[in-house]
């Protein structure tokens, strides 16, 4: 097994895009996107609202036909896929979804097991012990049998990720997934993706308008307005064509330290 993704190291893809266009109604909403995404890469998108960013991602998983082009998921074509497990997704503002849901906090996370369960079924300590693990991972441990509707909106999003990371998926979809999430559990975060990444060759599709902080974090940086405008390396990335993606200036590429 290769270990984590050093410069210029390839891994096998793990998104293939080629030409996809979409559109809702009249209006395009992607235009002739290509984007590979290999193994062990973590890949910031980003551009402005409405730009079709959560669209591609409810392409890549299958929510949505694209009218052309293709889509390949671990070398297989999506509409084909079955290996959901592989995949853990946080959707844009699952909150809103929770609000008065009855689960607890352990059992929204149980439920990202559920495709695992597929391939080999977990004893009931086994799925515990893993539940557990994955809401600490996020320090919501404390929270495990309070239900989700009466959690914070930061703690509910601590919980989303939590249920994505369950099933150790070798792929991890996240649209805007420290959305309302305090500074202290962001670092955190980012600290455990590049963690996964490096050790278990975790690939990461991360959604962000945070410019600056995802600059210092990914190995790669898609910038989208309908079309793709950038695509590579952040450092490689003049911030004069954030003007350009944004249609307006501006000022936000600020590298963390
Ligand atoms: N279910 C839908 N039906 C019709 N149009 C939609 C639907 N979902 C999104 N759109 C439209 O498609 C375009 C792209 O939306 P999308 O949600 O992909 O943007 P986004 O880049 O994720 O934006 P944001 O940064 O605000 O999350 C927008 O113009 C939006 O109005
Ligand atoms: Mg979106």
């Amino acid at each position: 097994m290769e270990n984590g993704n050093a410069a210029g190291e390839r891994g096998e893809p793990v998104i293939e895009v080629e030409g996809v266009s979409f559109s809702y109604g009249e209006e395009p909403v992607l235009e002739d996107v290509s984007l590979v995404v290999h193994r062990g890469e973590f890949v910031g998108l980003v551009g402005p609202n409405g730009s079709g960013k959560s669209t591609l991602l409810r392409i890549l998983l299958g929510l949505q036909t694209p009218q052309a082009g293709t889509v390949r998921l671990f070398g297989q074509d999506a509409r084909r896929f079955r290996q959901w497990w592989r995949v853990g997704y946080v959707p844009q503002r699952p909150a809103a979804a929770a609000a008065g849901f009855p689960a607890t906090a352990a059992e929204v996370v149980r439920a990202g097991l559920l495709a695992r369960a597929s391939v080999r079924r977990l004893s009931p300590r086994e799925e515990r012990e893993r539940v557990e693990r994955a809401l600490a991972l996020v320090g919501m441990e404390d929270h495990a049998g309070r239900p989700i509707g009466r959690l914070s909106g930061g703690q509910q999003q601590r919980v989303f990720l939590a249920r994505a990371l369950v099933g150790e998926p070798d792929l991890l979809i996240l649209d805007e997934p420290l959305e309302g999430v305090d500074a202290p559990t962001q670092e955190r975060f980012y600290v455990l993706l590049q963690r996964l990444r490096r050790e278990a060759g975790l690939t990461i599709l991360l959604v962000s308008h945070d410019v600056g902080v995802i600059t210092a974090e990914v190995t790669t940086l898609v910038c989208l307005n309908r079309r793709l405008f950038f695509h590579g390396p952040p450092e490689r990335f003049d911030p004069g064509r954030v003007a350009e993606t944004y249609g307006f200036p501006v000022s936000m590429i600020t590298h963390r330290h």
